[in-house]
Order: C-alpha cells, then structure tokens, then sequence
C-alpha cells in the first residue's frame, strides 16, 4: 500500500493521528498528509471519542480588524466556530479550561477533553473542558473557498481575536442559566506547540478575559530558516546516531553538490532504490524520514512511535542488517570515496549500507507509482504540484503553509553554519523548503516573522503564564527553553519547566486511571501534570481572591 509501511510505523494511529501528534507540521508531513491515504482505521478510535462529545458551534465575527487595511475587502459576517466541552465536573466559582486546537481539526484533541490534561484540570479545579477549534481548521471556516485572496483571514491575530470572543459571549447548552462568560469566571488557556505559543500571546493580549494560561512546547518565536529544528536530534539522539546521520549526510552532499554531472550522482540515488527522483533534494528529502521521527516520540503509547530509535539502530549497526545490500558494498564503498570519507570507510561501509536498507525497505517500499517522483517530489512539480491550482475547502492542507509561509517560517533546512555538518542535507535549503509558499499562495518574500515575535518571543513573560517544555523536542529551539537561553526562575505565578527526556508537548496526554501502570505515564510527565493541577489551584484562589475584592468595592458608595 502506498506509504503505508513509513505511515503505520510512524504512528500507532494514522493520519489524524499525525495532524494530532506533529504539528507544526513538517514538510514530510504535509506531503502525507496531501496524498490519499486509507484513514479508516483511524477513524475508528477518532470516532469513539468524537461520539462521546456533541459539537457545537459558536457565531463569531470573520473579520475583528476594520481598523486594519490588511484585511481589506472587510467583511461585516459571521461563521460558526466549532468546540466541545465537558461540564461533569463543573461546580459553581470553578473555571474554563480552553484547549486551543490549533492547526488541525479540533476533533483531534478530543482525547485531551476525555482524559488528558484538560480532564485532569478541570477534574482538580471544578472546572468545564473545551476544545476550541482554530479559524480555516477542522470545520471552522469563515469563508466559502481557500483562494489566497480568502486565505487574509487567516492570522494568529484573527484567530486570538476570536477566541476572546469565545469567552466572552460563549453559553453552554444545559448551563444557559449560568453566566459562564469572562465577565464573572476565570477562563484558563492550554494550548501545545503553535497553539502553545498562541495561548502565551493570548494571554498577554487579553489578560482581562485569560485569567491564566499553560504554553506547552509554545513556539513563541517565530524563525524563518529553522535549521535548529535538528539540534534536539544532534544532541539527545542515542550515541553515535547524529555522527553517524552527520558523516553520510555529508557523502551525500559532496556527491549531489561537489560532484554535479558525474556518474556519482546518479549512483548515489540509485544506491538508495530512489535512481528515479528527480530532483536533488526531494532524493535528499525522501532519505531523511528517520531523523524526522523524533518528534513523533510520545509516552503515550496511543499516538507514539519508535521509528528514531529503530533508525538510529538501523545507521550505528556495525552489523549488516539487511543482506540484500551485499552486492552494493562494493558501489557504497566508492561512494564514499566520492564523498570525501573514504579515511572512515571502515566504519561507514557497514553503516551505510545499513542506511541504504533502511530507505529502501521503509520509505522506497512504499511506494507503489512507476514515477517516484509522484511519490517523493515536491518542488520538482510533480507530487504537491499538482494540488495547488485547487481552492476548495477540501484543500484543508492550505492552512497550515499559508500561516507558516505569512507568519511563522520554521522552514526546516540543512543550513546550519560553516563547520557545523546538518543532519539533513543542505540541498534541502529555504528555497526549496519555502517553494510551496510560491506555488501554492504566490509568496516569494520570507514570512513576516515580526508580525509574531511583536508578542515577545524568547523572552516572552506574563503573570500566571506558565511555560512548559520538552527536553528532547525539536521544537524547543523555538521556545523560551531553547539552548543558549538564560535559565528562568520556576515560580507558581511563572512556571517554567523542562519535561526531562520528553519531546513534543508531553503533557497533554493522559490516561484513565484504570490504564495507569507503573511506567506510564513517567514520573516526569506525572510530575509537571501533577504541578500543573496545583498552580492553577494557586491561581483559582488568586482568582477567588479577586472576586471578592471586586464585590466590595462594588458595594461600596
Ligand atoms: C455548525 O456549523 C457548521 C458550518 O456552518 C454546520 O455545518 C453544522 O451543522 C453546525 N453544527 C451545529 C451543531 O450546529
Ligand atoms: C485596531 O484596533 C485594535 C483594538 O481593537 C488595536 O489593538 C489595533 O492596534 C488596531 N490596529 C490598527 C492597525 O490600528
Ligand atoms: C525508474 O524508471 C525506469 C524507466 O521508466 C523504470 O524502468 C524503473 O522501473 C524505475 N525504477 C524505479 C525504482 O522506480
Ligand atoms: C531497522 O529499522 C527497521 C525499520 O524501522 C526496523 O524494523 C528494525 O527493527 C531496525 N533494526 C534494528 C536493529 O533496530
Ligand atoms: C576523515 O575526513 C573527514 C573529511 O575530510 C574529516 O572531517 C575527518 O576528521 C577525517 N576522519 C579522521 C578519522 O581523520
Ligand atoms: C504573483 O506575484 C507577482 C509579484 O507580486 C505578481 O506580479 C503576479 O501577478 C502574481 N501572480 C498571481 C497568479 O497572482
Ligand atoms: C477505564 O475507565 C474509563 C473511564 O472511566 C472507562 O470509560 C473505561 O471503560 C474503563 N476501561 C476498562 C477496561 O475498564
């Protein structure tokens, strides 16, 4: 089945799953995610969530900006905006826990509601979970079709506005006596990676609304060329892993970028099953899918998967592991010859080879179509290409590219500085990652990243706004906890904790109690959810507090 081996081993659950688990979405991703792919079989767990939470919808302005000429033709409408939410433990004074969904279905977060973090907050707080679906995902959409000029609506700004909006005009069905707008309850915002970095600006931009809000893997600042987002796997990946990726990467690119026009090229591509790609750096791309997978690790066995550290087995093996690849010793050791490290031949053959099995089992395998372009291109036109003159609202995959492309950057490149070798290939620079932006929005200047650093960026801090991150994540580099940053202090008004070993938002999972063993979740991940349920407290009594000074000075003449 097409991709099906690479996708069902990077994920317990499929496509959804991906959306859910990996976002921001890396270019591998979206390529994926474009292609048809059978999504039954995660439909099935997805189903049974959904099925315990009915959808609702909220009316919302499209366009909270007339102030603004960048919105121009404004718009005077309003579109539904979809969200979910659970009042089971709800008692009188608790607060809104909001689940900013982000970039993806909100559907996908509907675990989150049933028994992750947002469960656990409001079961600790006498709180109502939701999840709130972001503008242009999901099925929240203020305009008729995805043409760029109807893309104008999509920005972070936007989106921020309406979440305010949420919260101040939302009445729950079974609840409408209640009033349980920001006017008189406390409303929490949670949000992991693009939607933790929305949820910190969130609460910096509407503190009167946001009484508090918990950025997990929050990308606060936006970058345009991100390289970095391979620093986690150059210096966390097991040993030898990063060396061993760095050394071949680096054959690869003498050959592909030194060595253009000579028969090595085309041996090179060939050497990996992929001699019919043809573009260099999609070649480039296709072998890269193991070094990728580290941000798809997850604790929680439902949405994880191991294929970094199987790659990483895979390319330090001294081992051959795959004896299909014998009769190509002999090409691989002139390879890398070719490429500059034939004084480590001894060591790389094996290694190498090792490598070459392992693309051509996991990711060559999968595809079925004679032209591996159609599987493996994306700048070359073909692939991606074809999908970009469509503007329905099918085209979901337009709204994340359009946000990155505009906003956010974090192209991922092998453009790491003289002297440092990537673990991608630097024929996988910002013009070919950034390609899609002028193919598919006709955007040829880098993305606006001030229009989202304005918030704070690195340095980003608010009162009860707390910061958690992983250790490991590829996306730490963006966050406030990114190497070379200056330690903060971990207070319960600004909590700022780094999740040992863990990746990519590692507290928003969870499990019932009845499916909690010994080892799951880890204690670090327990821990800072632990931490998490006890500095909202702390900011509820603050909140209480504040209530009561507010009715006295109410009542007074
Ligand atoms: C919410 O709005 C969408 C789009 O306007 C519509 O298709 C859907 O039926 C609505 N759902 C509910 C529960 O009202
Ligand atoms: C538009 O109004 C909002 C407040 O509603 C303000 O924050 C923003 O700066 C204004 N934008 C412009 C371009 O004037
Ligand atoms: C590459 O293309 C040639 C010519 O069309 C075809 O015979 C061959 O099977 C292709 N190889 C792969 C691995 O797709
Ligand atoms: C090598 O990778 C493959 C594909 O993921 C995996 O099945 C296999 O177990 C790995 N080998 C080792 C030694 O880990
Ligand atoms: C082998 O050559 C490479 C590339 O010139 C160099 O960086 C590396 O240090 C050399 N290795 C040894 C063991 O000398
Ligand atoms: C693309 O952008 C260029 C430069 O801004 C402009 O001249 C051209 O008309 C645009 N093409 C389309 C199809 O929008
Ligand atoms: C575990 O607990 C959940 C939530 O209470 C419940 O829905 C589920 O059926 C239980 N599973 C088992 C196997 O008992």
């Amino acid at each position: 089945m097409v991709c099906a081996n690479y996708l069902a081993s990077l994920l317990s659950l499929p496509l959804a799953a991906l959306a859910l688990s990996k976002t921001p979405l890396t270019l591998q991703e979206l390529r994926k995610q474009i292609r048809p792919v059978n999504r039954a079989q995660l439909n099935q767990r997805e189903a049974e969530v959904a099925a315990k939470y009915p959808a609702y919808n909220i009316s919302v302005p499209i366009d909270h900006f007339h102030n603004d000429t960048f919105y121009e033709p404004h718009s005077d409408g309003f579109y539904n905006m979809r969200y979910w939410f659970d009042a089971q433990y709800h008692k009188p004074g608790g607060p809104v826990i909001v689940l900013c969904a982000g970039e993806t279905s909100g559907v996908g977060r509907l675990p989150f509601l049933e028994k992750g973090i947002v469960a656990q907050l409001a079961q600790a707080t006498n709180g109502i979970g939701v999840i709130l679906e972001h503008r242009y995902y999901g099925e929240s959409w203020p305009v008729p079709d995805l043409s760029t000029a109807n893309m104008r609506f999509l920005t972070t700004d936007q989106a921020m506005a309406d979440t305010a909006y949420f919260a101040q005009h939302v009445k729950f069905e079974g609840l409408e006596h209640l009033d349980l707008t920001s006017a008189t309850t406390a409303y929490i915002a949670y949000g992991g990676s693009y939607a933790g970095a929305f949820v910190a600006f969130l609460r910096k931009l509407y503190p009167e609304t946001f009484w508090g809000a918990i950025s997990s893997s929050g990308v606060t600042e936006a970058i345009w060329d991100y390289w970095k987002y391979f620093e986690a796997a150059a210096v966390y990946a097991p040993t030898g892993c990063a060396e061993t990726t760095q050394k071949l990467t680096n054959v690869v690119d003498n050959i592909l970028l030194g060595k253009k026009g000579t028969k090595y090229v085309a041996q090179v591509k060939e050497a990996f099953g992929l001699p019919n790609v043809t573009l260099d750096a999609d070649f480039a791309s296709a072998i890269s899918n193991g070094i990728y997978a580290l941000q798809s690790y997850n604790w929680d066995p439902e949405e994880s998967s191991d294929e970094f550290f199987l790659y990483c087995a895979n390319v330090t093996s001294d081992k051959v592991l795959y004896p299909s690849t014998e009769p190509l010793r002999e090409r691989v050791v002139e390879l890398i010859e070719a490429g500059g490290w034939g004084n480590e031949s001894e060591t790389l053959t094996n290694r190498m080879l090792n490598y070459v099995g392992y693309v051509r089992g996991d990711t060559v395998a999968s595809c079925t179509d004679e032209n591996q372009d159609q599987c493996f291109g994306t700048a070359s036109g073909e692939g991606l290409g074809e999908d970009f003159a469509a503007f329905d609202i099918g085209q979901t995959w337009r709204s994340w590219p359009y946000q990155y492309c505009t906003q956010w950057g974090y192209i991922q490149t092998g453009d790491t500085p003289e002297g440092v070798l990537p673990l991608i290939s630097r024929t996988m620079n910002l013009e070919y990652g950034s390609s899609i932006c002028k193919r598919a929005f006709n955007l040829s200047e880098p993305a606006d990243v001030e229009a989202i650093n304005k918030h704070g960026g690195f340095g980003i801090s608010y009162p009860r706004l707390a910061i958690i991150d992983g250790e490991w994540d590829p996306w730490r580099a963006a966050t406030p906890h990114a190497l070379g940053l200056a330690e903060r202090a971990d207070t319960l008004d600004e909590p700022f904790k780094l999740i040992a070993g863990g990746v990519h938002h590692w507290d928003e999972n969870g499990r019932f109690p009845n499916e909690t063993t010994a080892e799951l979740p880890p204690t670090a991940v327990a821990e800072v959810q632990k931490a998490e349920a006890h500095f909202v407290g702390k900011w509820m009594q603050e909140w209480k507090l504040e209530q009561a000074k507010r009715m006295i000075a109410a009542s007074m003449p």
